[in-house]
């Protein structure tokens, strides 16, 4: 059998854990807010019209943070339209994804689903058809306690404290063709340092996450961060991170490595971010928000006419149905976040439900788990402490996209009564034996010891059959004399937690 040896050096520090890596994404798109977490109707919807058995999924899922209200989405949005009596909210026409916005769920009322959820909000500014004075006025409306007309204003629609939002967004993807209002970069980089000094005058202690790429394989990637920061550097905290992955002509072995392009991305930017602070003389250090990522099949969406000419309400969008395969790189993509957490401070998994996403529901029915949704669960339960960077002796295979890549990667977090280790098995025909050298961590037993994998890789959670894929027990997982070993099923993402 093939065999991989990890070692876990107390030392090989890399940060602190900030569960804000444990983001999310609610963007009004497709069903992701109407008849996702919002159904009036629903036999679980509580008296605000949010189905309650979509919290509870959320609340497992163990999301943290969640950005809000886009995506493309907010690039039309005006913010006024969606607070106050829902009946005098204007229906309007959402460009970015071809549909139509009734309003019913705004600011105010998000607020409220994310204190059911536990939730901490992370707004996104409109800075493609709006600019610095929208941008001031939802600041206002959202976090000033009141006497001022705005946080007035939201105190007579009901919300009396202040939503006291930390994290805001500059825009959205400013670079993309496809965005509202998209700029170059020496355009976006001034609005965003002059929205950027102006919100902080308001109020020096929010975060301010500037727009980085959309992509790696944007042809601007790379200037668009050196120019975007060299007009925003003093301004902003965060410099955002886009990247969706997704299985390409039938080529697994390459997907199964997608977490080697997101290290790459990380890489670039944080020398492109360092460059910038280093010409400027700054002491300060830029933080990556990688405040999408995800598996999504964008390939087959952009052949499909999902997103027409029609208007229509909450459209199925972006639905995908994710397999095994998708749910072993999705925990490869959270291991890689957590490897770099000394910089990225903060991420969001891109969607939450029913768009791109872990959780998915029918109208009048059902909410249940997609394969994704487990090694984000699990990771976000049993990360604790600090993250800890191991030491990974293993061979390699040969992919056509990434050249050689390691069978195997890991992460370990650890605290003062245990830690948890993250692996997967990129090998599709393998099961690999891995010796993990945990004398450092000082743990005396296996607490937990699970595995998602499948002898159907391509195996799916579908409405007709909810539980098809699981996690499942990690057979045969063994702690002797500081040594963890366990053997990793072909095609797998596991976790082993120790106590
Ligand atoms: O998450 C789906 C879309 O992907 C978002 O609206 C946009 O920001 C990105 O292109």
């Amino acid at each position: 059998m093939t065999t991989a040896r990890i070692t876990v050096d107390s030392d090989a520090v890399v940060a602190p854990l900030n569960r804000r890596i444990f983001g999310s994404f609610v963007e009004h798109l497709g069903r992701c807010v109407y008849d996702g977490i919002y159904e009036p109707g629903h036999p679980t919807a509580n008296e605000d019209g949010f189905r309650l058995d979509v919290v509870d999924l959320v609340r497992e899922l163990g999301s943290t943070t969640v950005r809000y209200p886009g995506g493309n989405f907010v690039s039309g949005f005006r913010w006024e339209d969606s607070v106050g009596p829902r009946e005098k909210r204007p229906v309007r026409r959402d460009l970015a994804w071809h549909a139509l916005e009734s309003n019913q769920v705004g600011v105010d009322e998000f607020a409220r689903w994310l204190k059911l959820t536990g939730s901490e909000l992370m707004m996104a500014v409109n800075l493609g058809t709006r600019g610095i004075e929208a941008a001031l006025d939802l600041l206002e409306y959202c976090n000033h306690p009141s006497g001022t007309a705005l946080s007035d204003q939201r105190i007579a629609n009901g919300t009396a404290e202040p939503h006291d939002i930390r994290m805001w967004c500059l825009g959205n993807e400013m670079d993309g063709p496809w965005q509202t209002g998209y700029m170059t970069a020496d355009d976006y980089g001034k609005i965003a340092a002059r929205t950027a000094q102006a919100m902080k005058t308001a109020d020096k202690t929010l975060e301010l996450v500037v727009c980085g790429s959309s992509g790696s394989m944007m042809p601007t990637f790379g200037d668009w961060e050196r120019t975007v920061l060299e007009h925003a550097y003093d301004h902003v905290d965060y410099i955002s991170c886009h990247a969706y992955y997704q299985e390409r002509g039938g080529d697994l072995d390459s997907y199964l490595a997608s977490s080697l392009d997101m290290q790459y991305f990380i890489e670039t930017v944080v020398a492109t971010a360092d460059h910038v602070g280093n010409k400027l003389r700054s002491s300060k250090k830029i933080k990556l928000s990688f405040d999408e990522w995800n598996i999504w099949y964008l390939d087959e969406h952009r052949e499909s006419d999902e997103v027409n000419d029609q208007w229509r309400y909450a459209p199925r969008q972006l639905e995908d149905v994710y397999s095994v395969a998708d749910a072993v790189v999705l925990g490869n993509l959270l291991i890689t976040l957590l490897r770099n957490h000394d910089r990225v401070a903060s991420a969001s998994l891109a969607q939450l439900v029913n768009v791109i996403a872990p959780i998915m529901t029918e109208p009048g029915g059902d909410a249940w788990r997609q394969t994704t949704f487990f090694p984000f669960s699990v990771t976000s339960r049993l990360a604790r402490g600090t993250v800890l960077r191991p030491r990974i002796d293993v061979g390699t295979y040969a992919t056509a996209v990434y050249g050689d890549a390691p069978l195997v990667d890991a992460v370990v977090t650890a605290d003062d009564e245990g830690g948890a280790v993250f692996l997967v098995n990129r090998s599709r025909t393998e099961s690999i034996e891995v010796s993990i050298d945990v004398t450092a961590l000082g743990a005396g037993a296996i607490a937990e010891a699970t595995t998602l994998w499948d002898e159907d890789v391509y195996a799916r959670n579908t409405l007709e059959d909810q539980e098809r894929v699981g996690l499942k027990p990690l057979e045969g997982a063994s702690l002797a004399d500081g040594v963890l070993t366990v053997t990793l099923p072909p095609v797998s993402w596991s976790a082993i937690a120790l106590s």
